[in-house]
């Protein structure tokens, strides 16, 4: 099979995305305080292999390094996420040495000409406010704000696009339902009222962000899927699908878009309280209008509700409670089993275009997607890693078909720049585009990532011929 060479619309931004604690290191330098990453890292058993990010990629003493390597790869943009806990160690008081770090991070992309793309949230809450409840108590989600608006007095005379969360699902379902995450708790109650306390963070930091600087382009950045019945002809996989696709997108889509929550949805987990944190005026702060969505995507998957032995895996913990469980389709899987979809991207960008952001008239980003694969190097280091490039090919095939559909993609941001602390999976899964040798911090651009900066720089996905 060969694939047709194709070209990206005039001014379409090619980046690349990381997160602080995944890359940084330097956990204890500098006046940071502990996040609950650190904390949840020392929990017996939580991470593989008990890693964690206190050196990771040592990105924090390697920022001019690793700025060059973006501009070898030829980005034009840098998606990156501020650890909370280094500008403000508790929670609360502001850190010079902390915020110094970022504003030098900025100062040294501007001077690379690369667009600084700043997340202020990708999970790392600093552990002070979890010891105070966490995202599970409405405070954390003023403190928020009152950080946002700290860093945007440091830095925004030169960010001009802010991400509020990354992934608010990962982070109240993951993280206070599945345990599976920092803080590591197992209470969906819990995570409902984290899920509704960080939309109102998101919600109070636009506010905040928009006051102070009505010119800045502001967003969120939401991980949504595609979910499938397994068998469509069966009404419990339907509803199975239902489900997913309600507490996955539309329990943060709606309130968003259209500020309120799902009523399905909410009858789903009525019996879980979410109603209670919910005050007057909070959904009028939840849907203020955002100037881009943010969209992670690496999977969708088929879900059912037949209890009977197949392989099948559990889904994620609310609806696993109602008996849903995913079924693999045979797909190819990468190194996290996540199944290779890429036509599912095509559909999700054209559905959110139709019900969210094309009535709302903002553009879409996709701020991350990728593939882990074993990385095999050879003796100099170099991983020709072809299936990850072909999975990076595919999946801008799909996007590149949405705009022809008319859909308003204006970004992509691979997952990631580098290899990194992948969560629960420690080191031992690898996305980046750039290869990173942990014995000495090596950096070594892979395959991928010496294809993708052609891409970058051609604004183009050239023929691929598979049958060489
Ligand atoms: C996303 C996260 C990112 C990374 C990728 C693989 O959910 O935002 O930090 O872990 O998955």
């Amino acid at each position: 099979m060969t694939r047709s060479a194709l070209s990206f619309p005039a001014g379409f931004l090619w980046g690349a995305a990381t997160a602080a604690y995944q890359i940084e290191g330097a956990a204890r330098e500098g006046g940071r305080g502990e996040s609950i990453w650190d904390v949840f890292c020392r929990v017996p058993g939580a991470v593989a292999d008990a890693q964690n990010g206190g050196v990771a990629c040592d990105h924090y003493h390697r920022t001019a390094e690793d700025i060059a390597l973006m501009k070898d790869l030829n980005l034009a943009a840098y998606r990156f996420s501020i650890s909370w806990a280094r500008c403000m160690p508790d929670g609360v008081t502001p850190n010079p040495e902390g915020i110094a770090f970022y504003s030098r991070l900025v100062d040294q992309l501007l001077d690379a000409g690369i667009t600084p793309w700043v997340t202020l949230y990708h999970w790392d809450l600093p552990q002070a406010l979890e010891d105070k409840g966490g995202w599970a108590s409405r405070e954390t989600a003023e403190r928020f704000a009152a950080y946002a608006a700290l860093m945007h007095e440091a830095l925004g005379d030169r960010v001009r696009i802010w991400t509020t969360l990354n992934e608010p699902w990962v982070s109240a379902f993951l993280g206070y339902a599945a345990g599976i995450h920092a803080p590591g708790r197992r209470e969906p109650a819990a995570a409902l009222a984290a899920v509704h306390h960080l939309l109102l963070g998101h919600g109070l930091a636009v506010r905040e962000l928009r006051r102070r600087d009505p010119e800045a382009t502001l967003g969120i950045t939401l991980n949504l899927t595609v979910a499938d019945p397994a068998d469509p002809d069966r009404e419990g996989d339907v509803d199975a699908a239902r489900r997913v696709d309600g507490q996955s997108n539309r329990l943060f889509l709606d309130p968003i878009f259209r500020g309120e929550y799902p009523a399905d949805v909410l009858a789903d987990v009525a019996h879980l309280g979410m109603a209670d944190v919910v005050r007057p005026g909070d959904l009028d702060v939840i849907s203020a209008p955002v100037d881009v969505l943010g969209v992670n995507y690496y999977h969708g998957d088929a879900f059912t509700t037949d209890p009977e032995p197949r392989p099948a895996q559990p889904a994620s913990p609310l609806v696993a409670a109602d008996g849903v469980r995913q079924v693999p389709r045979g797909l190819p899987v990468t190194g996290m089993g996540w199944e290779v979809q890429p036509e599912g991207l095509r559909r999700l960008l054209n559905r959110l275009q139709r019900e969210y952001t094309g009535p709302a008239g903002i553009p879409i980003y996709i701020t991350e997607n990728g593939a882990a694969f074993e990385d095999v190097p050879d003796a100099a280091g170099f991983v020709d890693d072809q299936a990850r490039l072909a999975f990076f090919d595919e999946h801008l095939r799909a996007l590149h078909a949405s705009l022809a559909d008319g859909v308003d993609v204006r970004g992509y941001f691979a997952w990631s720049l580098l290899d990194n602390f992948e969560w629960a999976f420690g080191y031992h899964q690898r996305f980046g585009l750039v290869r990173v040798d942990y014995d000495t911090q090596r950096r070594i651009p892979k395959a991928s990532g010496l294809w993708y900066s052609r891409v970058a720089a051609s604004n183009a996905l050239t023929a691929m011929d598979e049958s060489a």
